[in-house]
């Protein structure tokens, strides 16, 4: 983040299918003490559904937001096992959308993802939509193509991006302990920056926040949170010990204006 940079950085823990009931509240009592000190960073938490309210409950009053993982495109109707935007309106403020892993086992399109995310924006939840490259991909010289297209499909439509994230995972940086380099990063989160300035114009693509996600930890977050078109990060592994987070988030805040 430069000097003089007017976006928020954020920092936004994927807690994915871990953590019960019991599990999660203790994870959101760890942070609060040491997320409460950090200034200038946005932390987000983001549990499993079964956990959501009772995390939110939690959290109400602490600095520390909330998100979904997932959520369907529909407001309401028979369709077993969804939840709605509707249902976490009022519940938390973000929502990640697009997860390589919902896309890889899940088999979730563009085109499902785009309307997801203009139905979480139609109830004021700030979608992180993720998006990234697989190794063949990455191998193959790609990226920008790959890129290019989900944010492209993933977003038609939407004339006003008013709390978008957008989060770019390498595919084979997630889970593995690889992350990716910081040039190899910023060069993407740069396309995407060009991206949003094509859709949406200049102001509204400077006003979007862009994370980098795949194996951060608090060692390589300066890499990311150094550089001039990534907003933050989004964590997996890292953000289930709740010291490694809030270092995360610490150290990101040593680089916010
Ligand atoms: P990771 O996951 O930090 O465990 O690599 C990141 C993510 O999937 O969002």
């Amino acid at each position: 983040m430069s000097a003089g940079n007017f976006r928020t950085p954020l920092i936004a823990g994927n807690w994915k299918m871990h953590t019960t009931l019991p599990e999660a509240l203790a994870l959101a009592a760890a942070l609060g003490p040491g997320l409460e000190r950090v200034t200038k960073v946005e932390s987000v938490v983001c549990p499993p559904f079964v956990s959501l309210a009772a995390v939110a409950d939690a959290l109400r009053g602490s600095p520390v937001g909330v998100g979904a993982q997932d959520c369907y495109s529909e407001d309401k109707g028979a369709y077993t096992g969804e939840v709605s935007p509707a249902m976490l309106a009022g519940l938390c403020q973000y929502v990640i959308l697009g997860h390589s892993e919902r896309r890889q086992y899940q088999g979730e399109t563009d085109d499902l993802i785009n309307r997801k995310v203009v139905a979480a924006l139609r109830h004021s939840l700030r979608p992180i939509l993720c998006v990234g490259e697989r190794l063949e991909e990455n191998e193959a010289g790609h990226t920008s193509e790959v890129v290019e297209r989900q944010i492209r499909r993933g977003l038609q439509g939407i004339a006003d991006p008013a709390g978008l994230v957008v989060a770019y995972e390498p595919v084979w940086a997630i889970g593995t302990g690889r992350s990716a380099t910081g040039a190899q990063a910023g060069e993407v989160a740069g396309l995407i920056r060009r991206l949003l300035g094509e859709l949406w114009g200049a102001n509204a693509a400077a006003a979007t926040r862009i994370l980098y996600g795949g194996s951060v930890t608090a060692a390589n977050i300066d890499e990311f949170a150094a550089l001039p078109d990534i907003d933050g990060g989004l964590v997996g592994g890292a953000s289930l010990r709740a010291d490694e987070f809030v270092a995360i988030v610490e150290r990101t805040a040593s680089h916010a204006g």
